[in-house]
């Protein structure tokens, strides 16, 4: 099976050589050939250049481009997808007053999604989750990262690790698993969050990954939830088990998060709407990749991650959804794009790179994916006829995508 496109309009994120991270002012550029043609075999990329230097190419089925983008998928190295029902209440509930941190302290929240899902079977807890994988793919998500962290028992948060497995085996889209045991303290350990920590480090992490359930660990480090401490325990559990840390910090209060993640060589510290000297000095000289969420900021109405600060600095920076019901009811990536520019200041070729090739280091994935190179997966986004690439974030709200391509099959 191929497929060749001809006439681009744009091809952009088009890298000759296998980079796989961009930082601080080269975050500025985002390489684009004008008129362009990209030909794909199986679920590789082969071939791609000017159609001025084009010869023919006998391909099973040609795409004609003429007027629109062509761009890789998006990369969304941050989601809770699986999760049970919804938290529609809690979102009247904030309108009409109430704080995120309030109805959290009155057993709504974390602990709320965890009651659902403890009560949903597997299978429909799979279903639930592989509708929305499936219409963030249609939106152009070709690789995802999807946590645990609503079951919060042993037994529900390997339910969760097995939906996300199954999802992985049956999806088109690239899916990373990451355990998220220490999302919130349970009910019955209120008063003994020492024993939680616990059983995530004594029972959960060797017993997920004895089933290679997870790559990932991750604690929601922050006031009320998991501290410093607690942090250290499961990231040094985390790590004698072969995952990798992948961390919330940051999110409502900086005081330490993002160092101690530095310092376990974390692949990426996420959520980062508090962000001090410190914070930005501990990540320069690093391998972790901070990761904004702007929809989350959004729909909470708290800061943005300042990312004008810390590329900058000379930082690189990733963009993902947060997809979950709490904070972020949402998997859009193009709507991330566009608020990223529109509220944080980012080019529009800062959050491209942000949420294409950042976003697949964030994910240990950027040697195969989030850029036009050849030996690439062939995960590819055609848009309709719009004027230029700075469209996609500038049209905010509106679907720009008319076709996706991810392994190489064309989705209808
Ligand atoms: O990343 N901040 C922690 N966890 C999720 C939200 C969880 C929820 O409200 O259900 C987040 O925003
Ligand atoms: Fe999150």
């Amino acid at each position: 099976m191929s497929i060749l496109i001809t006439n681009i309009k744009e091809l952009i994120q088009v890298r000759d050589t296998n980079v796989t991270i961009v930082k601080g002012s080269d975050m500025k550029t985002l390489p684009v050939i004008k008129n362009a043609y990209l030909f794909i075999e199986h679920d590789t990329i082969v071939e791609y250049g000017s159609m001025d230097d084009y010869q023919d190419i006998d391909a099973d089925e040609v795409i004609d481009a003429t007027g629109k983008v062509v761009m890789p998928s998006w990369c969304d190295s941050h989601t809770h997808i699986v999760y049970a029902g919804n938290r529609v209440r809690e979102f009247v509930d904030r309108i009409n007053g109430l704080s995120y941190e309030e109805i959290a302290n009155n057993g709504g929240g974390i602990l709320n999604s965890a009651e659902k899902l403890q009560n949903t079977s597997e299978e429909e807890l799979y279903q639930q989750s592989l509708k929305r994988l499936n219409e963030v793919i249609k939106l152009g998500t070709g690789t995802v990262e999807i946590k645990s962290g609503y079951g919060l028992t042993v037994d529900a948060e390997l339910k969760m690790l097995r939906v996300i497995k199954r999802l992985k085996r049956e999806s088109l889209a690239f899916i990373k698993p990451t355990l998220l045991g220490a999302h919130a303290v349970p009910k019955e350990y209120s008063n003994n969050k020492s024993a939680y920590v616990d059983l995530v480090v004594n029972e959960l992490i060797p017993k997920a990954t004895e089933e290679h359930l997870a790559e990932y660990i991750d604690v929601f480090c922050e006031k009320g939830y998991f501290d410093l401490d607690d942090t250290e325990k499961i990231l040094k559990a985390g790590v004698a088990h072969g995952l990798k840390p992948k961390i919330h910090v940051n999110q409502f209060n900086a005081f330490g998060g993002v160092a101690l993640g530095v310092k376990y060589d974390a692949l990426s510290v996420d959520h980062l709407e508090e962000m001090n000297k410190e914070d930005i000095e501990a990540l320069k000289n690093s391998n972790t990749m901070p990761v904004a969420l702007p929809s989350c900021s959004y729909f909470l109405s708290i800061p943005y991650t300042p990312a004008r600060q810390m590329i900058d600095a000379g930082l690189p920076l990733a963009l993902a959804t947060d997809y979950n019901p709490g904070s972020t009811p949402s998997g859009n990536m193009n709507f991330v794009v566009s608020t990223a520019c529109i509220k944080m200041k980012m080019t529009p070729e800062e959050a491209i790179n942000a949420a294409t090739i950042n976003g697949a280091y964030a994910m240990g994935l950027s040697n195969m994916y989030g850029s036009i190179c050849r030996g690439k997966k062939a995960n590819v986004i055609i848009t309709k006829e719009i004027p230029n690439y700075q469209f996609i974030p500038y049209a905010f709200g509106e679907n720009l995508i008319d076709e996706v391509i991810i392994n190489g099959i064309r989705l209808d």
